[in-house]
């Protein structure tokens, strides 16, 4: 049995060290092998030109990750945590995933959101899947806007994903469609991390931009049943205990089995 905690709280734009802050006092007390935080969770989300996205930027070595590192030994679990990266010449949109084992790796976002795409460049990591070290589990991450594509979600159950960490900064509520469908066409839990608060941020042309993050964040079942959800605005961990492995038989009858079943060979890429 695995305990899986989502992290919901409102950041506050461009305040990292408050910010985690704010994390470390929200888990405090908390048991749990996995810990899921929203997209943009150290810098808030409304990053408005890409300057401002290489001033937040943070290599695998700075001090963000560096609470993270420390987050995951402490509690002995997987963190997944969205934060600003920066490799080279490029900024990326990403999901720092720190192990208590002390190793890290970074899902870079693979389909940017509106004026993400004027800010970070187009996530280059693909889709993968990680063991938890310590827990018979193995958790795909996206973020966000991914999960209208479907192929992202089927691509980490391909991978063998029992769980599906989705940190979001969500805006709307057609999400509460369509990510409970990715559990349910998988077969597997859907952990939804979104952040609440609103942010407004002056445009260069003088208007603003306000943006209202929808809260919510939900452990799906692989029923695609809601297991638990938060309200809109409160701020709160989430924690749940879940047998991950429930998801690895496919059947869905006597006769078929959700991914073997597939006939890729009819399918436009
Ligand atoms: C989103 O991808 N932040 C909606």
């Amino acid at each position: 049995m695995v305990n899986i905690s989502l992290v919901q709280f409102t950041p506050v734009w461009n305040d990292v060290p408050g910010n985690l802050q704010q994390i470390a006092s929200l888990l405090k007390g908390v048991q749990t092998d996995i810990i899921v935080l929203p997209e943009l969770c150290t810098t808030g989300y409304s990053f408005i030109t890409r300057e401002e996205a290489i001033n937040a930027a943070e290599d695998l070595s700075d001090e963000s990750i560096a609470f993270f590192k420390q987050l995951a030994k402490e509690y002995q679990a997987m963190v997944i945590a969205g934060f600003v990266e920066k490799s080279a010449d490029k900024i990326y949109n990403a999901a720092l995933i720190a192990l208590p084992n002390g190793e890290v790796k970074s899902y870079r976002k693979t389909h940017l959101f509106f004026r993400e795409k004027e800010c970070f460049n187009e996530g280059d990591s693909g889709f993968f899947v990680v063991e938890h070290p310590l827990k018979d589990c193995k958790v795909g991450i996206m973020i966000c806007n991914d999960w209208r594509y479907p192929e992202a979600a089927r691509s980490l159950a391909l991978l063998g994903a029992d769980v599906i960490a989705c940190p979001s900064n969500l805006v709307t509520d057609v999400w509460r469609i369509g990510l409970p469908a990715r559990a349910l066409e998988n077969k597997v839990f859907v952990a939804v991390t979104n952040r609440c608060g609103t942010e407004i941020r002056q445009l260069e042309d003088g208007s603003t931009q306000t943006l209202t993050f929808t809260g919510g964040s939900v452990l799906y079942n692989f029923t695609g049943e809601p297991i638990e959800q938060a309200d809109k605005t409160e701020e709160r961990v989430i924690t749940l205990q879940i047998d991950p492995t429930l998801t690895r038989d496919k059947h869905f009858t006597v006769f078929n089995d959700l991914l073997n079943d597939r006939r890729p060979e009819y399918y436009l890429s």
